[in-house]
């Protein structure tokens, strides 16, 4: 074997505790695994930390104590955590700052600058991203010109770009209409399939039924893991056929 070192998750935090100055505990003492693939609802009331728990991951935040390890990486070790920022995670958050000047083409393809793909790469894939997520005749529009969910929309197109290993969302689904957050947990299913790894905050109990896994936060600690009846179901289908 090459590679000794074998890797049984994707994700994995240990000991993780978050302290923001004036002595608030966001996260306190956070131990949390994730498979490769799985998709991991966080629930809990606002306030308990779920927000931090995803920055944490996406490296924009670190740890006061705890380790975050990505995919065999701890990241208080990555030297570049730019590079691990825009090609290993995406990231959907509640504001989803998209750069008002540019089209909703122009921000998807910004995160791709810098990387292998030439010009015209870029702007196929964006476009393609944008098709995916039913925003294939706005992406001249400035995000001025576009509803809060076909914001979130570009949003999630643009955190899509680089073909992330996990996609970290916060309240993706938060502007969406019905159909819409349909459609965005068809998605989610499918890159969950290919092997993407998804950790969603939500306070949908519809949307949180659709993950694997759902994680309850209170206080900046996990106080209970359960999995939906339809993941059960289908891991019991899986379970005991031959
Ligand atoms: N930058 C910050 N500085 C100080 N306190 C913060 C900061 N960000 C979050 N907090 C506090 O940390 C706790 C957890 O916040 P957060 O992770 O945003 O919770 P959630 O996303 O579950 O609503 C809250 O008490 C919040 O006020
Ligand atoms: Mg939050």
């Amino acid at each position: 074997m090459n590679d000794p070192i074998v890797r049984q998750h994707d994700v994995e935090l240990a000991g993780v505790t978050r302290i923001y100055p004036g002595h608030v505990t966001a996260l306190d003492g956070v131990n949390l695994t994730v498979d490769c693939g799985e998709m991991v609802a966080i629930t809990g009331p606002s306030g308990c930390g779920k927000s931090t728990l995803l920055h944490l991951l996406g490296a924009i935040d670190i740890p006061t104590a705890g380790s975050v390890v990505v995919r065999g990486r701890n990241l208080a070790e990555i030297a570049d955590l730019s590079w691990y920022r825009r090609q290993e995670v995406g990231l959907v958050f509640q504001f989803h700052n998209l750069l008002p000047q540019l089209t909703a083409l122009s921000n998807v393809v910004l995160p791709m600058f810098g990387t292998h793909r030439s010009a015209r790469q870029r702007n196929t894939r964006a476009r393609e991203l944008l098709v995916e997520v039913d925003l294939g005749d706005c992406e001249d529009r400035l995000p001025t010109e576009l509803s809060g969910g076909e914001r979130q929309r570009v949003a999630i197109a643009r955190a899509l770009a680089n073909d992330p290993k996990i996609l970290l969302a916060d309240e993706p689904t938060g502007s969406l209409d019905s159909a819409s957050t349909e459609r965005f947990l068809d998605l989610l299913e499918r890159l969950s399939r290919q092997g993407t790894t998804i950790v969603m905050v939500t306070h949908d109990s519809e949307v949180a039924a659709r993950a694997h896994r759902i994680i309850e936060m209170r206080d900046g600690k996990v106080i209970a893991e359960s999995a939906p009846r339809r993941a059960m179901t289908s891991r019991l289908a899986a379970a005991v056929t031959p």
